[in-house]
């Protein structure tokens, strides 16, 4: 019979042989496991090395006494919580109140009565266990609490930057269809105007001295040659905020309740789009080549706003894994690559891969992957909830699968299939 918790012992501290064989007796009729020690010093050894559920401790004996033991007792991190019962022949009233007062939980005199003994152990043991289970909930519990409130403030955070992410992106797009939208007619104009000049070139082939040197000083053919290439840059820098804009607005739309059909291939690249200056050359970082390899998709069932928010997080880490490869210059003439490669297998499901050949994932670590607030990154680089939304959402909001191959030292592939 095993009375105390896994491979937990009593430690009997008396100086008295008859003292100790009643105690050892009376433990053990009980079926309770006991150790036993001699003098105080060797108790506080004893007890630092493998903890007991309870101490049983004389008063006097040869050496520091019970009173001195179990101050030390408690004021040494290691033994502080294990209870202490005091055994002893002071019976004053005196001697009690300092053993309560060192934090002794009760007092058996002696000579002992076997059943209070049982009784008084049996009590304490119990009561350790409780309080021991109680503080393991608060704890739990306690740590729940923190990862709900971290993750409420993070999503908070997400649907406010979300929202403002469209808004930008929608005001930026009327100002700028200002400006692509007049460019043909602009262009149009410019060009009847130099007709117009090459025309009065032709018709009057002398003109006056002062027209001569206005178009001398002008450079007129410069003027007119470079005016093509300028509306032409700004053509192209007016479509590439249209796109910027179009794809700030896809990539943060807000879900509707219900999924709706939608492009993945889209939400893929405004993630890219969004995540453009990360990707680009920058001091000691060389650009990262990012390989698609599209197949053909149906529309997926879904919200998409959240499946962006998947993307980004996964190619934000990847984006994260190849700086440090880079950066750590462990792997010398690396070209930076992620490969986006997307297909639907017979059972309709769709499967996007995203790879990425930077530092990897010690073996140990993958399983902690999606636990949120795991992170390997430093306090302001890395929340540790990138992977864990990531989960949840794939996972709990689509039904999909999310997985993760990886070798260290060669890169990692995230895996996101969902049903159609
Ligand atoms: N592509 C990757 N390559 C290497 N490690 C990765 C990759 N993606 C995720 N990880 C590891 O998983 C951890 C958790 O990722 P995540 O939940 O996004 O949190 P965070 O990026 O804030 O650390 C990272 O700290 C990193 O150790
Ligand atoms: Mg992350």
């Amino acid at each position: 019979m095993k009375k105390t918790q896994n491979n937990g012992f009593i430690l009997i501290v008396d100086d008295n042989p008859t003292n100790l064989s009643v105690l050892c007796e009376a433990l053990n009729s009980e079926g309770f496991r006991f150790r036993v020690a001699v003098d105080g010093e060797s108790a506080i050894a004893q007890a630092e090395r493998n903890q007991p559920e309870l101490i049983l401790l004389d008063i006097q004996m040869p050496g520091i006494d019970g009173f001195e033991t179990c101050r030390r007792l408690k004021a040494n991190p290691v033994t502080q919580n294990i209870p202490i019962i005091f055994t002893t022949a002071l019976a004053d009233t005196e001697s009690k109140t300092k053993g309560f007062s060192l934090g002794a939980v009760d007092y058996i005199p002696k000579p002992f009565a076997q059943e209070e003994v049982i009784a008084r152990v049996r009590v304490h043991l119990q009561l350790k266990q409780l309080t021991e289970s109680l503080e393991q909930q608060v704890n739990d519990r306690t740590k729940d609490l923190q990862k709900a409130q971290v993750q409420l403030v993070q999503q908070e955070k997400l649907s406010t930057l979300g929202e403002l992410i469209a808004g930008i992106g929608h005001e930026i797009n009327n100002p700028i269809n200002f400006i692509s939208s007049n460019i043909p007619p602009l262009q149009e104009y410019i060009t009847a105007v130099t007709e117009l000049l090459l025309l009065y070139e032709q018709e009057y082939p002398n003109p006056t001295a002062k027209i001569t040197n206005t178009i001398e000083n002008l450079d007129l053919k410069f003027v007119l040659e470079d005016m093509g290439k300028i509306l032409n840059s700004l053509q192209i820098g007016s479509e590439r905020i249209q796109n910027l804009s179009n794809s700030l607005r896809n990539f943060s739309r807000s879900d509707s309740d219900a999924k709706i059909p939608a492009d993945l291939h889209q939400g893929l690249d405004s993630t890219l789009v969004i995540l453009q200056h990360r990707l680009k050359a920058n001091g000691d970082l060389p650009g990262i080549e990012v390989i698609k390899s599209y197949g053909i998709l149906p529309e997926v069932n879904c919200y998409l706003g959240q499946m962006n928010q998947v993307f980004m997080n996964i190619l934000a880490n990847a984006i994260d894994a190849l700086d440090e490869a880079i950066m750590e210059g462990k792997k010398s003439n690396l070209i930076p690559q992620i490969k986006i490669t997307t297909e639907i297998d017979s059972e309709k499901l769709v499967i996007i891969r995203i790879a990425d050949n930077g530092i990897g994932i010690p073996e140990r670590l993958k399983k902690r992957l999606f636990e949120p607030l795991f992170t390997t990154k430093t306090v302001g680089k890395g929340t540790g909830l990138g992977l864990s939304i990531a989960y949840q959402i794939v996972v709990d909001k689509h039904n999909g699968i999310l997985e993760v191959n990886s070798q260290p030292g060669i890169g990692t592939e995230f895996i996101i299939k969902i049903p159609t």
